[in-house]
């Protein structure tokens, strides 16, 4: 789950990192008490998850309270990249910047290890002083073991040559920067600008926070997520704990294993060029083991999206098989039936793999009006296509 900048900005204090006073707001008049509370000046900033804000006017120097409200005014409902723009922070106004430095913890993956990235080049897009002024960036592994000690904090000052006079400063924020890192299960902490203002401090004025989603069962962040913006079948799949994008065609998917159900996406989109285009309404992994409930759990979703016009549902019976995975079809539609759910939508139901026989034979005892069973993958996505292009 990536952050938002004030997000970002909360947790960086909770862990000691310098940061400037900020509140978030999401109407033009409280930017005005917002900015009174900052001594009637600030700086508003349009809170999006996309980089690039302020070339795209989205960060604002406000003189005064009511240049505070006309700078939200202009930027909330502002569109940057696709994003709209929700919520402003109100910052407190850096004293004059004199430099602006680069800092960031990731994880990295190709080599096993985890990176920090320095750079007194910041501001800008590290991207692009990496491609044009490599030796300006400094990147140096981190053991998972030994973390950051000042030690480990003043290798990375001096592998990116940070000034003398700013060095204790900047240590101290690559220590503090590494606590929110490991404390908060982060996959990257990114600081850009750190600033060296006129009093000589290193402040962090702007931060991306992306919090490991795998970690999530031992933190607290139900109020981290972004409501507003999740769409609601994927919030209900979200509480069902069940692995579900909502796509935009008109074909439920429900299969077990990611990499089935990428490769079904396919066959569908594929099989729906003979059908009007219907394409995937969604991708849903319902997993290895899945239970009778799981597979209830996921019909439902599927069942209550509007878009959807018919439902493919592709099983290989591999550890769980094929005659448990049948079961749990048959079981999944009595109990949403019984549940007084709308189970109206055609299913195409393809089995294959451990017990294929003995699963087709119980849908086929089953025979329930609305399942049809195609034995090939090709062939069930096919009638799944022509079925929902016949809905439409
Ligand atoms: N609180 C602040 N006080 C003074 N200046 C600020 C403050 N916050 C940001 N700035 C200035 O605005 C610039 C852009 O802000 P920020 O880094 O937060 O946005 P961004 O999304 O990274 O935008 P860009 O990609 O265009 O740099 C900073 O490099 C800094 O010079
Ligand atoms: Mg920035």
């Amino acid at each position: 789950m990536d952050l938002f900048e004030y997000q970002a900005r909360d947790l960086f204090a909770k862990h000691d990192v310098p940061v400037l006073a900020g509140e978030v707001i999401d109407t033009p008049e409280a930017a005005r008490a917002a900015t009174e509370r900052l001594g009637g000046k600030s700086v508003v900033k349009a809170q999006v998850k996309v980089g690039g804000r302020g070339k795209a006017g989205g960060v604002k120097l406000a003189a005064t309270a009511d240049e505070a409200v006309a700078r939200a005014t202009d930027i909330l409902g502002m569109d940057i990249k696709g994003h709209t723009v929700h919520k402003v922070m109100i910052a407190e106004t850096a004293p004059e910047i004199l430099e602006e430095y680069y800092v960031s913890f990731l994880l990295d993956r190709a080599n096993r290890t985890f990176l920090s990235i320095a750079s007194v080049e910041g501001g800008m897009e590290i991207e692009e002083v990496a491609a044009t002024r490599p030796e300006a960036v400094a990147k140096i592994a981190i053991d998972a073991i030994d973390g950051v000690d000042e030690a480990k904090a003043r290798e990375i000052v001096e592998a990116a040559k940070f000034p003398a006079e700013v060095a204790d400063k900047v240590v101290n924020v690559l220590i503090t920067l590494w606590d929110t890192f490991i404390k908060s299960d982060a996959l990257l902490v990114e600081v850009n600008p750190l600033a060296k203002v006129a009093s000589g401090d290193v402040i962090a004025l702007d931060g991306k926070v992306s919090l490991d989603d795998n970690a999530e069962f031992r933190h607290d962040w139900d109020e981290l997520h972004d409501k507003a913006a999740a769409n609601p079948l994927e919030a209900a799949a979200k509480e069902k704990n069940l692995n579900y994008v909502k796509l935009d065609g008109e074909v439920g998917i429900i299969g077990n294993g990611a990499g089935l159900v990428m490769s079904t996406l396919d066959v569908v989109a594929y099989a729906g060029e003979n059908h009007g285009n219907v394409k995937p309404a969604n991708f849903l992994d319902i997993g290895g083991g899945a239970s009778a409930q799981v597979m209830a759990n996921g019909l439902e979703i599927i069942l209550g999206d509007p878009d959807v016009k018919s439902v493919f549902v592709n099983v290989f019976g591999g550890i769980t098989a094929c005659d448990e995975v049948a079961n749990g079809i048959v079981q999944a539609l009595k109990l949403l039936e019984d549940r007084g759910e709308n189970v109206s939508k055609p299913l195409v139901v393809r089995l294959d793999g451990n017990n294929a026989e003995l699963g087709r034979q119980i849908l086929t005892d089953a025979n329930h009006p609305l399942v049809q069973r195609v034995d090939t993958m090709d062939g069930a996505a096919d009638k799944a296509a022509e079925l929902a292009h016949a809905a439409k």
